[in-house]
């Protein structure tokens, strides 16, 4: 298997050793308490920055931009053949059947689950079959559709299969849908689809796969010819896979789509329009309204080259060697909580996204210290899946009521939360090892003593550490 990839002008050859170079702002430095560091990102689940193949992807097309399938000048057929390459790459790379199945770029997996959960018709007496392990994108969009049942968690946080078969029997031809994530956001458990998917369609409901965080991390085959065990619906994000310029993706079958009206009406989805009607254009266009985000899709296509080139089984050892690094470091401290599975041995089979807590310190106070005196992007709370934290947090059913009316009042300070470190193909054990030692030093409470907390916004800052951002960036 190779590990190296060519950029558009065939000269940089790269292996996965080589990104932490080739990331757009590798070496940028920050301001800190303790002067200017290098900066950490380990926020990759949240978002990814991208790599140079990727941006001079971007930078070459930018010549050629034009709005795509309506010009008829040169710059516009090469803008339209790019986009619907990319398209055929989408489809390629999840085994997509582009006559079955309709790849529709949208604006992000939020949007893209909204579209479906409207196309499908659903009404009250439907049943949506989700879990309490997902984001709020997989979860109230549905609210809207049909009724919503949740599959419960297993002690450890897994998704309860007996819960499921349990659900799936009492509401059998009723559940229309299973909506369900790959992988989850918060403790990087990965789901086994293949299950979901036989058990659902089993009793004739279809099966969405929130992808948003399994995409960039895991091979997925749709297996558009396997209609037992098949996924049906696909979604995901450009932003998580280090294509960080504004396109999601939603897969599914063509006859969800084909008939009754898209959600969005506009230019480009239409093949006549009179004073009294609008005759839909064919697919996947008629899903399209108005102009789409060329440089999103030319770039997810060039992010997909990227992940071919070097090979899932490349990917997979070097997230697992980071996860388990990480993991063997934090459990040699007792005032780490981990939340998930803590075997580092396991770190084949999860995403590199741990949760924890230090100790009694705030989760965003201790994400505070680590970007204000350590100079590392980590992300704190509930990460949109507020149901799934207070699971694992065992937040009961009275605590909840209190922080409820807490933070209807405006008041953020008790939120219930924890910190969030999630790698990327770039990120390194160096890296980790500067965040252990931050946690050692949280731990010790050699830390600054002056943050404050906005209890309006639940966030610490430290007074002593003000950022100018204009001498950054320019707009
Ligand atoms: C599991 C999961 N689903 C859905 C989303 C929503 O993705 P987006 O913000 O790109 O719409 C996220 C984002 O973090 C996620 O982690």
């Amino acid at each position: 298997m190779t590990d190296t990839i060519v950029t558009q002008q065939g000269k940089n050859h790269i292996s996965i050793k080589d990104l932490p170079d080739l990331l757009i702002g590798a070496d940028t430095m920050v301001p800190t308490l303790h002067g200017q560091q290098r900066y950490i990102n380990f926020d990759n689940a949240a978002s990814t920055p991208t790599f140079a193949p990727i941006a001079e992807s971007v930078m070459s097309f930018l010549r050629w931009y034009s709005n795509v399938h309506r010009g008829t000048g040169f710059k516009s057929q090469l803008a339209s053949w790019a986009y619907e390459r990319s398209r055929d790459m989408v489809a390629e790379f999840i085994k997509a059947d582009l006559k079955k199945q309709v790849v529709i770029f949208t604006k992000n997996s939020t949007e893209a689950i909204n579209k479906l959960s409207h196309r499908l018709g659903l009404t009250k007496n439907d049943i949506v079959l989700t879990t309490l392990m997902e984001h709020h994108s997989n979860e109230l969009p549905w609210r809207r559709a049909g009724t919503v049942r949740h599959v419960g968690l297993n002690p450890d946080g897994t998704i309860s299969r007996e819960d499921f078969l349990n659900k799936l029997k009492t509401y059998e031809s009723r559940v229309k849908i299973v909506a369900i994530t790959g992988a989850s956001n918060v403790t990087g458990y990965i789901n086994d689809i293949d299950f979901f998917a036989c058990e659902a369609h089993r009793v004739g409901a279809r099966i969405l796969v929130d992808g948003a965080q399994l995409i960039p991390h895991r091979p997925v085959d749709m297996k558009p010819d396997d209609p037992e065990c098949c996924i049906d619906y696909l979604v995901f994000s450009g932003h998580k896979m280090y294509a960080p310029f504004g396109v999601g993706v939603l897969v599914g079958d063509r006859r969800t789509f084909e008939y009754g009206d898209p959600q969005e009406v506009g230019g480009g989805v239409v093949d006549i329009v009179t004073l009294e009607d609008a005759y839909w254009t064919d697919l996947p266009e008629k899903e399209e309204a108005g102009t789409p985000d060329i440089i999103g899709v030319v770039a997810l296509g060039k992010a997909i080259r990227m992940f071919e080139t070097l090979g899932w089984e490349t990917i997979i050892n070097h997230e697992a060697e980071l996860t388990a690094y990480a993991l063997r470091k934090l459990r040699e401290m007792p005032e780490v909580t981990i939340y998930g599975d803590t075997n580092p041995d396991n770190a084949k089979n999860r995403l590199g996204v741990i949760s924890l807590n230090i100790g009694d310190v705030p989760h965003a106070l201790a994400a505070a210290i680590l970007s204000i005196e350590g100079g590392i992007g980590v992300r704190s709370g509930c990460f949109c899946a507020h149901t799934y934290v207070k699971e694992l947090l065992q937040v009961d059913e009275k605590e909840s009521k209190i922080l409820e009316e807490q933070i209807l009042a405006r008041d953020r300070s008790n939120i219930p939360g924890t910190i969030r470190m999630s790698f990327g193909l770039y990120n390194t054990t160096d890296e980790i090892d500067r965040f252990i030692a931050m946690v050692r030093k949280i731990i010790a409470g050699d830390y600054d003593r002056g943050y404050v907390l906005n209890k309006e916004k639940g966030e610490y800052s430290n007074p002593k550490l003000t950022f100018h951002f204009e001498e950054y960036f320019e707009l």
